[in-house]
């Protein structure tokens, strides 16, 4: 028996945010010593909202260059372009002939961006959970760790590959795929706006003071950290429903000083924001400041970067069409 393996990926849409990272990346980083893991960009999912073709390249290699700069390390896990892997647009090409519309119909993320898209909202955008499945089960991943907005997403991954593929080509004793667990993490996993502690912090968001991106300067990380919306009480909590941008910032804080919700609790109980928003920014800025080196380290050697996407890409497709072989035989086409 092998390592266990975890399967997880980004779209390359704009820079990645502290979401991205704390949500997703960062527990990546932690599970690729005890297990075999994939991580892709996923470029075809970049593509069902309107995109622009001469950023779309930039964005991938920038979006990999972010996961080596993070602590990805390409020697103990497989970096890799989803396009570039043929196996994944014919794997979501025959799961998308089992998966009845009505399952797609109800994700919540597909009714919430078709609403911003009105009259344009592509088929892409509605298949966009089922190319997900497709990502997921071609590794036999045994977990994926992401967001708490992709737990429905993950949910319907397990679905397509249990009642749609086993129980109707498959049997108990030879499961033709292997059924994946989500990873989410109590911390981090749903990380806010900083202009709403109510909603999450986005890449679609119009507002760019919303979100701080892993790349953004010293300067404007400060700047939108004062400017994050605050209420007006003095001394700093956790879990109270009222404050839930008191909520958001002492988690983020906590997470990135790497001090417990406990010891953050204790010393910013008397604090008021004005006290508080200096020490968060300078916490924020000294946590992203070797990403950023390792980043503009990265991006100045090119051919390294495409070196790593290649040999992510040639591991990747080994497994990959392994299992593409083993659905295209239980769906029986000619061999
Ligand atoms: P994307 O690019 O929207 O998000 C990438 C990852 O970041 C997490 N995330 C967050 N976590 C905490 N707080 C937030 N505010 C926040 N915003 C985003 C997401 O949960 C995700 O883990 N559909 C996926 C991409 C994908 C994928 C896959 C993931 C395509 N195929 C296969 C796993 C396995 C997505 O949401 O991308």
């Amino acid at each position: 028996m092998g390592l266990p393996r975890v399967l997880s990926g980004v779209q390359p849409t704009g820079a990645l945010h502290l979401g991205n990272w704390l949500g997703a990346i960062r527990n990546w980083v932690e599970l690729q010593s005890s297990h075999d893991t994939f991580v892709c960009v996923v470029d075809l999912h970049a593509i069902t909202v309107p995109h622009d073709p001469k950023q779309l390249a930039h964005d991938t290699l920038s979006t990999a260059a972010l996961y080596v700069a993070c602590g990805m390390d390409p020697e103990h896990c497989s970096i890799f372009v989803q396009s570039q892997v043929k196996a994944h647009s014919e794997l979501c090409w025959l799961l998308n002939c089992v998966t009845p519309l009505n399952w797609l119909e109800r994700m919540i993320q597909f009714k919430e961006k078709a609403v911003k898209q009105g009259d344009n909202v592509s088929v892409g955008l509605l298949d966009y959970p089922v190319l997900m499945a497709a990502d997921i089960l071609l590794y036999d991943a045994d977990l994926v760790p992401v967001g708490e907005d992709q737990k429905q997403h993950l949910e319907l991954a397990r679905d397509i590959a249990q009642q749609r593929i086993n129980a109707n080509f498959g049997s108990k004793e030879e499961p033709v795929l292997k059924v994946p667990k989500p990873l989410i993490l109590k911390e981090g996993a749903r990380v806010m706006s900083l202009n709403d502690g109510r909603s999450k912090m986005s890449k679609s968001d119009p507002n760019e003071g919303s979100r701080i991106t892993l790349l953004d300067p010293p300067e404007l990380i400060t700047k939108k950290i004062k400017r994050a919306k605050t209420d007006p009480q003095i001394g700093l909590e956790f879990g109270n429903p009222d404050r839930p941008e008191a909520e958001n910032l002492l988690s983020i804080y906590s997470i990135l000083s790497k001090q417990s919700r406990d010891v953050v609790a204790a010393e910013c109980a008397e604090m008021g924001w004005g006290t508080f928003k200096p020490l968060l920014a300078e916490t924020t800025v000294a946590a992203l400041e070797p990403i950023q080196s390792r980043y503009a380290e990265l991006m100045g050697d090119q051919a390294e970067l495409k070196r790593i996407l290649n040999q992510g890409r040639e591991r990747a497709e080994v497994v990959a069409e392994a299992t593409l072989k083993r659905v295209r035989d239980a769906l029986g086409f000619l061999a």
